[in-house]
């Protein structure tokens, strides 16, 4: 089903998501339709498996669609609220990308992703980023073996489908650098072997926004290496008092024994697959460079989206598009994808940081200025 959320906003619903919603009435999984069927676009890739019968692959799509939206609800089990979150946390897993989670203290974003983990048939590693964190502790390390006389590779947390990072910018600036080049390449070089990750390989990594002693802020150069940075709002009143009940009925955060497997590899891979086909008009297309372009003339910003960044922001509306049970992409997709997938990739001047801006706002004044096509 159509979930209206604004991704990453913070604060529940909010008016654009609404419009995201009522843009696709009455298609929801299984009522989307068959590829082709609505002529509004060109697929910008053709999917594998495109000989296929399209009621085939439109089974498969839809199959994959039901088993992405019972993540919600596995994930549900244990946290209230952060819908948006969730949804852009399966966005990324279509979008083979990696996430940044930020919020304060206490928000549940460590607990989010240890459900969704247990939610997801896909091997998970977790790695708390200390103080004293080495770069072999993340990627791996020779280590000598006696009986051979000879080196060999022990591979680090990193060699994993999902891996937290939890507390990502509690480490030192060489560590989170072995994490980032991992990332980026999708492989580890140790001595001159190459070894790749692998597949799917998405790292999801936790921060806290407020600048406590002892903190080593990511490089900002290097952040566009997450497709996207989500925020963990602090949950609505109603929300709090649903989370204090569920502990006082014996509700255990430890205990994740309640959350099943519903996902795996062959979904996501399914999904994908569905993503690819989703049609793009080119008026959409025009539309997600306009916004780019917009940031770029900011008078706030003193670093713009890249094109590297214009290219997140159409994957990331694609996915969600196919996540809200249509075959092509909507200016709506885009508006509710632009935050979480653009807010990382801006740079505030310091002028407009003093007064008080922030990348969000900026965002949101943009894409009220920029007119979106009809
Ligand atoms: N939305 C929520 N739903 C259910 N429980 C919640 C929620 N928010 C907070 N909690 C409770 O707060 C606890 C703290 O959550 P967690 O450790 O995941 O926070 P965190 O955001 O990772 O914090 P930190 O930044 O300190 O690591 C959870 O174990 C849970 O009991
Ligand atoms: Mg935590």
């Amino acid at each position: 089903m159509n979930h209206p959320v604004e991704l990453g906003k913070g604060d529940g619903p909010g008016p654009e998501s609404g419009a995201a919603g009522q843009g696709s009435p009455g298609q929801g999984p299984g009522g989307g339709q068959g590829p082709g069927g609505a002529g509004q676009g060109v697929p910008v890739d053709t999917p594998p498996g495109a000989e296929r019968l399209p009621e085939e692959l439109r089974r498969e799509s839809e199959t994959a669609r039901a088993a992405l939206t019972a993540l919600r609800k596995e994930v549900a089990k244990t946290v209230v609220g952060q819908d948006s979150v969730v949804t852009g946390l399966v966005i990324a897993l279509l979008c083979r990308g990696h996430v940044l989670l930020e919020g304060v203290p206490g928000t549940a974003k460590t607990l989010l992703i240890k459900t969704l983990s247990r939610a997801l048939d896909l091997d998970f590693k977790r790695v708390q980023f200390t103080p004293d964190l080495m770069p072999g502790d993340v990627t791996g390390s020779l280590v000598y073996d006696n009986r051979t006389a000879e080196f060999e590779f022990r591979e680090g947390p990193v060699f994993t489908n999902l891996l937290l990072a939890d507390e990502i910018n509690r480490t030192p600036p060489k560590t989170q650098a072995s994490l980032l080049e991992a990332m980026e390449e999708r492989q580890v070089s140790v001595e001159g072997t190459a070894r790749p990750l692998p597949d799917p390989f998405v790292v999801c990594a936790t921060q806290n926004p407020i600048e406590y002693e002892g903190t080593y802020p990511l490089p900002e150069a290097q952040l566009d290496r997450f497709l996207v940075k989500l925020t963990v709002p602090v949950p609505t009143r109603d929300e709090e008092i649903a989370m204090l009940q569920r502990h006082a009925s014996g509700f255990d955060p430890r205990d994740l024994s309640a959350v099943q497997p519903v996902a795996g590899a062959a979904e996501l891979a399914a999904g994908r697959a569905a993503v690819r086909a989703v049609l793009l008009d080119p008026i959409v297309a025009a539309y997600v460079v306009d916004l780019c372009r917009a940031t770029r003339q900011s008078p706030s910003l003193q670093l713009g989206v890249s094109p590297r960044g214009a290219t997140a922001l159409l994957a990331t509306a694609r996915a969600w598009a196919w996540l809200s049970g249509r075959d092509y992409v909507m200016p709506d997709d885009v508006k509710a994808l632009a935050r979480p997938t653009l807010r990382h990739r801006v740079q505030l001047r310091p002028e407009a940081e003093l007064e008080g801006a922030t990348a969000d706002g900026v965002l949101e004044g943009i894409l009220a200025h920029v007119p979106a096509p009809r």
